[in-house]
């Protein structure tokens, strides 16, 4: 029997985001801190056939129809084609992968192979020099090396996720736009959200959607597109009359939390009902308790059922989560 993870407000989780590690072989300056984190102990983190099994109620039991594998940075698990296959053959399910590139040159064909349907690459800019101040790694060459063999492995539409900083790459949208529309990938701005672990975020210095889509419109003509967004978090337009699009995922200045329908899974089996929630639900703890996955089911629409209603960043008693986003999964 399927139970839909339905809220308070009627939103319904169909998309699941599942954290496959906390840890990342890049250290991106709004992210995390040069010397990395604590990271989460192997004994709590799930194994493989464990994460395979939540996945497998997601789907079977409660209506999750994609799922998209992130992390701290998902290709450093050992068994991601393994966990992607897995997930593939339960059917009726889209996959997919939210990565930083490193590696990817090597895995791609595999990943297709298993069954994943498409990959989202970070990419922040594409001159070295901004790279190598942003992620504090000279690793420009092996992103690009995964891009492309993405786009060879018929991972697409393959899309591009950029942040921008102040004073860093802020002057870059149009440059990277004009590069991504090139390459043939879709390209994502996201605002700089609250969830560093430095906890070093400053509303007056993020760059806005709207600086964002001034400095693009400075040199394309953009066109909000026909197709309707239903519950992306992106807001699409087409560029210079198409087919190219560009997309600002605005987070904070543009909150679409009314549309969402994402739940997620961290690599420690908590589920979050939200990037920002506060409270977690421990389905690891259940799982190696011994729970059926009717009992297992119950705790996890449980825990969506008591979703907020918008992310509060703009409320005076926001309170950034514990997790920073390398945890959570983004
Ligand atoms: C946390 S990473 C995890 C997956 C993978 N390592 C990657 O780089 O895509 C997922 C996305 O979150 C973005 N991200 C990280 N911290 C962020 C923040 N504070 N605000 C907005 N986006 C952030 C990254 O740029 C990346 O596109």
């Amino acid at each position: 029997m399927v139970q839909m993870l339905e809220d308070r407000f009627g939103r319904v989780a169909t998309d699941l985001r599942v954290s496959l590690t906390d840890r990342c072989n890049l250290r991106c300056t709004y992210c995390m801190p040069a010397e990395g984190l604590d990271w989460m102990p192997a004994e709590e983190t799930l194994t493989d056939d464990e994460v395979v099994r939540l996945v497998t109620i997601g789907v079977r039991h409660l209506g999750i129809r994609e799922v998209r594998f992130t992390g701290g940075e998902p290709l450093i698990r050992r068994g991601l084609v393994d966990i992607v296959r897995r997930t593939h053959e339960l059917g009726g399910v889209e996959t997919s992968l939210t990565t930083n590139g490193l590696g990817l040159q090597r895995v791609a064909g595999a990943l297709a192979e298993a069954g994943l349907d498409r990959v989202n690459v970070s990419l922040d800019t594409v001159r070295p020099e901004s790279f190598r101040a942003i992620t504090r790694r000279d690793r420009l060459d092996d992103v690009l090396a995964g891009l492309t063999a993405a786009r060879v492995a018929g991972l697409e539409p393959v899309k591009v996720n950029a942040v921008l900083l102040r004073g860093i790459n802020d002057d870059q949208a149009p440059e990277l736009l004009r590069w991504c529309l090139d390459q043939g990938y879709a390209l994502r701005f996201i605002e700089q959200m609250p969830l560093d672990a430095q906890h070093g975020w400053h509303r007056d210095a993020m760059v806005t959607a709207d600086e964002i889509l001034a400095a693009l419109e400075a040199e394309f003509t953009l066109r909000p597109a026909e197709e309707p967004r239903g519950s992306a978090p992106a807001e699409l337009f087409t560029v210079d009359g198409g087919p190219g699009t560009v997309g600002v995922i605005a987070s904070v200045t543009r909150p679409f939390c009314g549309d969402c329908d994402r739940v997620r899974l961290t690599a420690d089996g908590q589920v979050r009902n939200c990037l920002f929630a506060r409270e977690e639900s421990d389905l690891r703890a259940a799982l190696r308790g011994g729970a059926d996955d009717h009992e297992i089911a119950t705790r996890w629409v449980a825990a969506v059922r008591g979703k907020r209603a918008g992310h509060g960043i703009d409320d005076p008693t926001f309170l950034q989560p514990d997790r920073p986003m390398s945890a959570i999964g983004g």
